[in-house]
């Protein structure tokens, strides 16, 4: 093979690469999670506790994110997945105040999103603002600037919010289930999810909203526990329970502005439940 023939060869790979999802180098070696992730042939995977509430079991790839790398988790030992959820758990608990949990949550070395992202996002808005929006995960543009829903997607979240008059200047605060971005904008792992729960959850205590608006099948299967997809949840109100018990906070499940960026048949709908919102705001849990 000539150098040029080795050249476009390699371009070739990379741009499959790139095309597939896979935009981020994690390591200087390629790692074989095919071979890492075969489990003997007669033992039963040992994950039991690394499902987060209300998360299914590991699902066939998610249609809307068929570009992603192949997701092949290691069958982790129990207690490399229970210590850091623990961990997260006493973390999150510790925090008195959002600026707390923000430090804690930056300083937290228990998730390995973290060694990939380029920056712990953490939320931007109104601290104490009455709606608190929670999103799946940082993408590229959020990890780069250090804030949640600062690309397409947030710019479509903007007018959504403006069209019922709120934004994030000065009624709306916004945040993600995960701080950190799954490379390549990934699915997140059970796994991830798990250890990045508690921070969400004493994150929606500390800010205590009037009402919390759950953007995307992630958000609201895993702060509801509910098995449904989001095209079952969406439009339809629950109440958010604290962990530890306490004041419960309606909850609204509804589409992902990026499942509106590519699904704009759905912006009707979307419409609906922002309606529902503002109804929410202006006349209390009597409107539903
Ligand atoms: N998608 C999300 O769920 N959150 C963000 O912050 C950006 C995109």
């Amino acid at each position: 093979m000539t150098g040029d023939d080795q050249r476009s060869t390699a371009e070739a790979l990379l741009r499959w690469y790139v095309d597939a999802g896979v935009d981020e180098a994690i390591t200087d070696h390629p790692v074989d999670h095919f071979k890492a992730a075969s489990p003997p042939p007669t033992q039963a995977p040992r994950n039991t506790t690394t499902t987060a509430p209300g998360i299914d079991p590991p699902a066939s790839p998610d249609p809307m994110r068929q570009a992603s790398p192949p997701r092949v988790a290691p069958v982790a030992p129990d207690a490399q997945v229970t210590q850091p959820v623990h961990a997260a758990r006493e973390t999150a608990r510790a925090a008195g105040t959002l600026a707390e949990l923000d430090a804690a949550v930056r300083a937290f070395e228990g998730c390995p999103l973290k060694v990939t992202a380029t920056n712990t996002v953490f939320a931007d808005g109104v601290p104490g603002a009455a709606v608190m929006i929670v999103g799946e995960a940082p993408g590229a543009d959020e990890d780069r600037q250090g804030k949640p829903f600062v690309g397409v997607s947030g710019q479509l979240l903007d007018r959504m919010l403006e069209s019922v008059g709120l934004s994030r200047q000065d009624s709306v605060y916004i945040t993600n289930i995960l701080p950190w971005r799954p490379p390549g904008n990934r699915q997140p792992t059970q796994a991830e999810i798990a250890v990045c729960m508690p921070f969400v959850e004493r994150h929606i205590e500390l800010a205590a909203p009037q009402v919390l608006v759950l953007a995307g099948g992630t958000s609201a299967k895993t702060l509801l526990s509910r098995k449904e997809g989001i095209m079952r949840l969406r439009g339809r109100w629950f109440d958010w329970s604290p962990p530890g018990g306490g004041k419960t906070i309606p909850a609204l499940a509804t589409y992902h502005p990026a499942f509106l960026l590519r699904s704009p048949g759905q912006k009707s709908n979307s419409w609906k439940d922002l309606l529902s919102l503002k109804r929410h705001l202006q006349e209390g849990p009597k409107a539903e």
